[in-house]
C-alpha cells in the first residue's frame, strides 16, 4: 500500500479494534487520504475476512478522492469511493448496496472530522492564517459558497454570530466591526493573510492572537461547509443503516462537534423505565444503541507527541441494538 503523506490517520489502531470483527461492509464517510480505510482493509485481509467484504469510502473533496484511490489501490476490488456529503450517507449505501445486491445494513462506520493535514496545508484551499491563499475554505470546491462570500457579503451581526456560534470567539462583535469597517474602506477581502491582518490589527495586549485567529477560521470553515448541520443528521442516518451488533466509531477535533455527538449518542442509548415509583422488570423501549465509550477515548502520548493532530481527538463509539432484542450479546 503507497506510504500516506498526505494526513497520518488518529486513533487508527483503537478504531480497527472497535470497528473490525467480522467480514462485512464497512463505511468511511470521511475518507480523506484513505488512512483509516486502509487500516479496515489491511485488518480485513489478514483477519481473513477481506472476501466477503466492501468498505464504501465517502469524501465531498475530489483531491481526497483521488489520494484515496492511490493509497487503496491494492484492494480496490473491495473498495467503492464515492464523492458525496456524508449527510447522504442512508442513500449513498443504498444505491452502492443495490448495485451489488447487498442487503443496506453496514457492519462498522467511520466518522473522522474535520479537514486533513492535506486541506490545511494546501495554501490554495484557504483553511489556514499561516499560509496565503484565497479565502475559500469549501472541502467540496464546486459547492456555491466560499468563506469569500461569507466574509464580504455578511452583515454585522450575522459575522459575530457566525464567530461566536461556531468559533465560541469572546470579541466576535469587535471583529466583525473592524472587517465590516474595513470593507467599507477598501473594498472586499481577497486572501487568508488580509483577513488574518485585519484581526491582528484589533488585538489587545493580553490577546492570544493565534488562538483568535484560529477561532475565527474555524467559524468560517464550520459556516462555508455546513460542519454542524450536517453532523447530526449524518449520525442519525448511519445508526439507521447498522445492522444488530454493527458499530459506528466518530472522532471530533472540538467541542462544538463532541458536544452534538455526545448528544445524539446519550438520546439513541437513553431507556425508558416508564413513570417513576414503577419497578419494572425490562425498560418499556430499549435505546437503539448502547454506548461502547462511556467517556471519549483520546490518543496516547506516544501517538499525540509523533502526531499533534491527535492531542484534541476524541473517540466515540457505539454498538447497535437489535430491533426489541436484547441489548446484550
Ligand atoms: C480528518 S479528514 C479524514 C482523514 C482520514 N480519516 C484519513 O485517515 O486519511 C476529514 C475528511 O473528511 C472530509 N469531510 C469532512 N466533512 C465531510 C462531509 N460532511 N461529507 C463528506 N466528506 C467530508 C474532508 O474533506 C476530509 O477529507
Amino acid at each position: 500500500m503507497a506510504q500516506n503523506t498526505f494526513h497520518v490517520p488518529v486513533l487508527a489502531d483503537e478504531i480497527v479494534a472497535f470497528l473490525v470483527r467480522k467480514p462485512g461492509i464497512y463505511v468511511d464517510g470521511t475518507l480523506g487520504g484513505g488512512g483509516h480505510s486502509g487500516a479496515f482493509l489491511r485488518a480485513l485481509h489478514q483477519a481473513g475476512y477481506i472476501e466477503g467484504s466492501l468498505l464504501i469510502g465517502i469524501d465531498q473533496d475530489d483531491a481526497a478522492l483521488m489520494q484515496a484511490a492511490d493509497t487503496l489501490r491494492e484492494f480496490e476490488p473491495f473498495t467503492v469511493l464515492v464523492k458525496a456529503n456524508f449527510e447522504e450517507i442512508s442513500s449513498v449505501i443504498e444505491s452502492v448496496c443495490s448495485k451489488r445486491n447487498l442487503a443496506p445494513k453496514v457492519s462498522g462506520i467511520l466518522l473522522d472530522l474535520g479537514v486533513s493535514s492535506f486541506q490545511i496545508d494546501s495554501a490554495e484551499r484557504g483553511f489556514s492564517y499561516l499560509r496565503n491563499g484565497p479565502l475559500d475554505m469549501r472541502m467540496d470546491s464546486t459547492a456555491p459558497f466560499s468563506a469569500a462570500e461569507i466574509v464580504n457579503t455578511s452583515a454585522e451581526r450575522e459575522l459575530a454570530t457566525i464567530f461566536y456560534r461556531y468559533g465560541e470567539e469572546p470579541r466576535s462583535r469587535a471583529i466583525s466591526r473592524a472587517i465590516v469597517a474595513y470593507r467599507q474602506k477598501h473594498g472586499p477581502i481577497s486572501d487568508t493573510e488580509e483577513l488574518a491582518g485585519i484581526i491582528r490589527s484589533i488585538a489587545y495586549g493580553g490577546d492570544n492572537v493565534i488562538k483568535t485567529l484560529s477561532r475565527v477560521f474555524q467559524a468560517l470553515r464550520i459556516a462555508v461547509n455546513r460542519e454542524l448541520d450536517v453532523l447530526r443528521e449524518a449520525l442519525c442516518d448511519g445508526i439507521e443503516s447498522l445492522e444488530d451488533h454493527g458499530r459506528m466509531a466518530v472522532i471530533s477535533y472540538h467541542s462544538l462537534e463532541d458536544r452534538i455527538v455526545k448528544t445524539v449518542f446519550a438520546d439513541q442509548a437513553r431507556e425508558d423505565w416508564g413513570p417513576k415509583g414503577v419497578a419494572l422488570r425490562e425498560p418499556l423501549k430499549r435505546g437503539s444503541i448502547k454506548l461502547i465509550t462511556r467517556k471519549p477515548l483520546v490518543a496516547s502520548a506516544g501517538e499525540t507527541a509523533s502526531n499533534s493532530r491527535a492531542r484534541s481527538a476524541k473517540l466515540r463509539v457505539i454498538e447497535k441494538n437489535p430491533a426489541g432484542g436484547s441489548s446484550e450479546h
